[in-house]
């Protein structure tokens, strides 16, 4: 007879603790998730202070093991408890609730704190958790911060405020380090308004593919900023911190033989310097790979350098150093072994076998991972609470046969509104820029942008149409926007023709490059309307914007404004040149242009 395996699961959760090297455990009280998705940052989050945390369903476990708690060293209890209906435990806490109300177990020595979750509106809020509070109290655990009140009526930022500084204080507490250093900056912190240091994490509440076909992936998210008390304008900038793909850390950890959940601190040898780490510390190589170091730009000459002296076979070695020299020859192979061939560091590691630094001088040399910018697609007079992206997915193969992909846009990609019940979250923040509406509404707009270069625009014309729905007299407002196939890639078409239909917009003009044999961009459809166009920009005051592609896009439409004004103003070419600049010194000509 053959025997069947049996799966057993893990009850014990100190078993599983001291397995697994955690010294956090947080205890969840969810009905909806709420509860259990804090809990799950809760314990990622430790690892950054130098702890290990999991999280843990008290459904699953044997929680008659609490008092046992003091055999982890450094250990302590979170618990996370929503309050359900009527002051009631959620289904998932029941068991462990009416454990505590009939037991009579001695948790001395267990260090615990709680976290409760409810809303304010409610006759009974947060009992669940000031009851839990109380209980393990009376049942002579030690309390090591003050129950933590959570209120998710429409604030969930200071919902998330009141935990993280809640974590700062336990960590605090039981690490004896860092003390109230981390407490008091992120209190500052969370009242300041959000910037590149203090990034708000705002929900993905929508996430659509906007082409109707072609192998790329465009696509149109909106992040809900309520109650942030962020402000934009249209034409505004949206910076958004991505993080790493998994796959290319584990593969670094992996090639350099290193534990990825090792703790570490960078420290600057350099006591005077302001900066005493190059990214927060205490964290772990993984932390620090995913969410500060820029692993996929092809690394400068400068890293390079540094690296060579860990390749032990002499030519790697000779090679490395051949790039990162100022020679022609080291200049053109760094030119196209690494730059045209797009080789980020793990490909580097990959294609050097000999090359195996360190990692922590990996960590010291790789810059720091940047946030990315997208120009934002909505307007706040319609949309106050959420800011609108229009981006499209970066993927390719270089020429060693490896497909690259953007880190922001992939990582965007796959943030869907709920993933397993779990709400996706970015880091983001507001970069003002000058790209704006003209002051007076009555000023004719002629917005020209190809692809995604449509972004802006999409908060303009909502803009103007929200003007004139307060009455106000609005000028013409004219579109060119540019595609490959109407059938594929007319991004936003449906709202676009009803912008058309309703007037807002008064011209909507579309070049599809691929649909005929021949190209036509939109500085064509410019130049075949030359005559409107000229008598917009020369007689009416028109303010001329341009966004999306720096490289080619931007100075072909310029061109075309030229040949306009030469055509219809009977300019010179350097005259045309003239009457450009001066439309562009008078904000009358503005780009928002990336490469
Ligand atoms: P990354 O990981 O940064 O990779 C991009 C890099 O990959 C490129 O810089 C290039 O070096 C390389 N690369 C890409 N394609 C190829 C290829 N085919 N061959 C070889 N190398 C290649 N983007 C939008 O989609 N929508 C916007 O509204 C928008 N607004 C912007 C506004 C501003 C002010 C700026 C500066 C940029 C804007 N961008 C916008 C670009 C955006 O910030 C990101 O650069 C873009 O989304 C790529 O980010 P990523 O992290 O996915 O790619
Ligand atoms: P193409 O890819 O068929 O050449 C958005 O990317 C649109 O901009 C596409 O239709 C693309 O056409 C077009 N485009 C490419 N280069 C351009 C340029 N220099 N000026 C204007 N549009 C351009």
């Amino acid at each position: 007879l053959e025997s069947t395996p049996q799966t057993t699961r893990e009850t014990s959760f100190i078993g599983k603790m001291k397995k697994t090297g955690k010294n956090i455990v947080v205890f969840y009280g969810s009905q909806t998730g709420t509860a259990e998705e804090f809990a799950n940052r809760l314990a990622k989050d430790a690892h950054r202070y130098g702890m290990k945390g999991m999280a843990a369903d008290p459904e699953e476990y044997d929680m008659s093991e609490l008092s046992r708690l003091t055999e982890v060293e450094n250990s302590i209890a979170i618990f996370c408890m929503a309050t359900y209906g009527e002051g009631d435990p959620t289904d998932n806490a029941q068991d462990f609730y009416d454990w505590l109300q009939e037991g009579d177990a001695d948790f001395s020595g267990v260090k615990y704190t709680v976290f409760a979750l409810g809303n304010k509106t409610y006759e009974h809020y947060n009992s669940m958790g000031k009851y839990v509070d109380k209980r393990l109290a009376e049942l002579g655990a030690r309390r090591i911060f003050d129950l933590g009140m959570g209120d998710d009526d429409g604030n969930l930022l200071g919902f998330s405020h009141d935990l993280i500084s809640h974590l700062y204080c336990i960590i605090n507490k039981v690490k004896n380090v860092y003390f109230m250093v981390y407490l008091l900056s992120f209190i500052v912190c969370s009242h300041r308004p959000f910037d590149s240091k203090n990034p708000f994490l705002a929900a993905v509440t929508v996430n659509r593919k906007l082409n109707k076909a072609g192998d790329r992936h465009l696509m149109h998210l909106e992040l809900d900023i309520t109650g942030s008390k962020i402000r934009y304008e249209s034409g505004d900038h949206v910076a958004v911190y991505p993080i790493n793909d998994s796959v290319i850390v584990n593969r670094i950890g992996d090639l350099l033989g290193v534990d990825l959940d090792t703790v570490i601190s960078l420290n600057n040898l350099d006591e005077e310097s302001n900066k005493k780490h190059p990214f927060p510390c205490p964290s772990t190589y993984r932390t620090a790979l995913t969410h500060y170091l820029d692993i996929t730009n092809p690394p400068r000459t400068n890293v390079l350098y540094e690296l060579a002296q860990y390749a032990t076979e002499p030519k790697d070695q000779e090679n490395m150093r051949k790039m990162a020299s100022s020679s022609p020859e080291g200049k053109a192979l760094y030119q196209s072994w690494v730059l045209d061939s797009c080789r980020n560091i793990l490909a580097i590691l990959e294609d050097f076998p000999s090359l195996r630094p360190p990692i922590d001088h990996l960590c010291e040399l790789l810059p720091r991972l940047q946030a990315r910018y997208y120009s934002i697609a909505s307007s706040s007079k319609v949309h106050a609470n959420s800011i609108h992206i229009c981006a499209v997915v970066v993927e390719y193969e270089t020429k060693t046969g490896r497909v690259n992909k953007g880190v922001a846009t992939n990582w965007l990609k796959n943030k869907m509104p709920t993933d397993n019940g779990h709400k996706a979250t970015v880091p983001m923040y507001i970069r003002k820029s000058q790209f704006r509406l003209p002051f007076k509404s009555t000023n004719p707009v002629i917005m020209v942008g190809p692809g995604t270069g449509i972004a802006p625009f999409m908060g303009f014309v909502q803009e103007r149409g929200w003007l004139k729905e307060q009455g106000k007299d609005v000028g013409d407002t004219v579109l060119y926007y540019g595609c490959r196939y109407k059938k594929e890639d007319f991004l936003y078409q449906e709202e676009l023709e009803e912008f058309e239909k309703t007037g807002v917009l008064t011209a909507l003009n579309v070049a599809f490059s691929r649909d005929q044999a021949e190209k036509v961009y939109v500085q064509h459809l410019l130049k075949k309307n030359k005559e409107a166009v000229w008598r917009l920009v020369h007689s009416d005051n028109a303010h001329i914007y341009i966004c999306g592609d720096a490289r080619n896009m931007a100075r072909d439409v310029q061109n075309a404004f030229y040949e306009i004004a030469e055509e219809l103003g009977g300019l010179s070419r350097s005259q045309a040149v003239d009457y450009v600049k001066k439309l562009m010194t008078k904000g009358r000509y503005s780009q928002d242009v990336w490469s």
